[in-house]
């Protein structure tokens, strides 16, 4: 049978929080199958039975992965797992989709990079997790830079001004070695916009940043979360665009948790996530002349915690694998992404201007 019409049978690695937004979205999608999941968590397994009671439940992954007829496999396991999950996913020869960020280390990005073409396979799809590049206002933002309304991109500002980290499965998102630090994990996703609207390679970071205001009463074992929660992070890139990134998680009053500005030579162009709207100013018809556009998802597409974007990955995922494409989003987009957020937080740490080739 062609790929195009066979059922793509699924593992899923992790059934937390983004473990079930996979399993929502993969249910909704046509011709193919959650097959099975393991998760070392009684609890999480639990939760995904009521979701999807016919799927086979495995405590060790590695016994799914050795016993099961799968064709695709989702990790969706805490930060510091990704790479030896991704590395015995790998040696199966399946597809992947690994959640964000690739690795908690640019080193262990660059390892990952290296066992994928060891263990190549002709038209194994290996795709990691960014999907903020597919919520609608963000797209339409890309789409509108990429035909030009922009004229040449100069300045990219993303902005998230949000709440603060969520309770997690034993709360590993509270300690910066499980997670890489906060511009690794969470930031990874805007370096990867940024980076697409810049269109060039990061050469160097200098940022400042601080856990000032979260977290700060809880304790784990005796010890006291070390996870930043407000930054100022500003990129050079090789071909002259300036990024930044304006990070604060005490922001629960913020009527857009994220905002993505980009100037041109020609023009100015916002999104504003929340409220789904982008819009457009030329330079020539000023503040009067700027348009505003409601962007929404098509019908169809099952919202879940990210605005449809996961949900429209997996579709993207899927053509890939059907149509023997390449990933959309790659293990380097994955490496270029982790790179600013460690760079970053050495900014922070060293109070200097970082450049990227210390670490590629
Ligand atoms: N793309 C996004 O927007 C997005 C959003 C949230 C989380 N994430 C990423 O998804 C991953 C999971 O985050 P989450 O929010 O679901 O966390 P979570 O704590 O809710 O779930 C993680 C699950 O993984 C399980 N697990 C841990 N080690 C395991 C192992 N070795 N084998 C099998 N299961 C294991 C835990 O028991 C838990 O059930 C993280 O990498 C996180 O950064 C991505």
């Amino acid at each position: 049978m062609s790929l195009e019409s066979k059922e793509l049978r699924y593992g899923i690695i992790g059934t937390g929080m983004m473990g079930r937004e996979h399993i929502r979205n993969l249910l909704a999608i046509d011709n193919c199958k959650v097959v099975a999941i393991s998760d070392s968590n009684a609890p999480s397994r639990a939760s995904t039975a009521q979701l999807i009671g016919s799927a086979r439940q495995f405590s060790d992954y590695r016994e799914m992965l050795s016993t099961q007829d799968l064709d695709a496999i989702v990790i969706a396991t805490p930060n510091q797992t990704h790479f030896n999950i991704l590395s015995d996913v790998f040696d199966t020869g399946l597809h992947v989709l690994v959640e964000k960020p690739l690795c908690t280390t640019v080193k262990d990005c660059q390892l990952a990079i290296e066992r994928d073409v060891q263990t190549y396979r002709d038209g194994r799809v290996v795709w990691v997790g960014l999907e903020y590049r597919y919520m609608a206002p963000t797209k339409r933002l890309i789409s509108e830079v990429s035909s030009g309304s922009c004229g040449k991109v100069q300045m990219v500002a993303i902005r998230e001004h949000r709440f603060p980290f969520l309770d997690k499965v034993e709360n590993w998102n509270r300690f910066t070695t499980n997670t890489g630090g906060t511009l690794v994990e969470k930031c990874c996703h805007f370096f990867d916009v940024m980076n697409l609207i810049a269109g060039s390679n990061a050469v160097r970071v200098f940022a400042s940043g601080n856990q000032d205001v979260n977290h700060l009463d809880e304790i784990y074992e005796g010890r006291t979360p070390d996870i930043l929660d407000n930054a100022f992070v500003i990129v050079d890139y090789q071909n002259g665009v300036r990024g930044m990134l304006d990070l604060s998680m005490f922001a629960e009053g913020s009527k857009n948790e994220q905002e993505i500005s980009v100037v041109g030579s020609a023009a100015k162009i916002e999104a504003l996530i929340t409220e789904s709207k982008v819009r457009v100013g030329l330079r020539a018809n000023g503040a009067q002349g700027v348009q505003e556009f409601l962007v929404e998802q098509p019908q169809g597409v099952v919202a879940g915690f990210h605005a449809g974007a996961s949900f429209l990955e997996h579709l993207a995922m899927q053509n890939a694998i059907r149509k023997g494409l390449k990933p959309e989003v790659t293990l380097r987009d994955g490496l270029n992404s982790v790179v600013i957020g460690q760079a970053a937080h050495l900014s922070i740490a060293e109070k200097r201007v970082v450049e990227i080739a210390e670490f590629i």
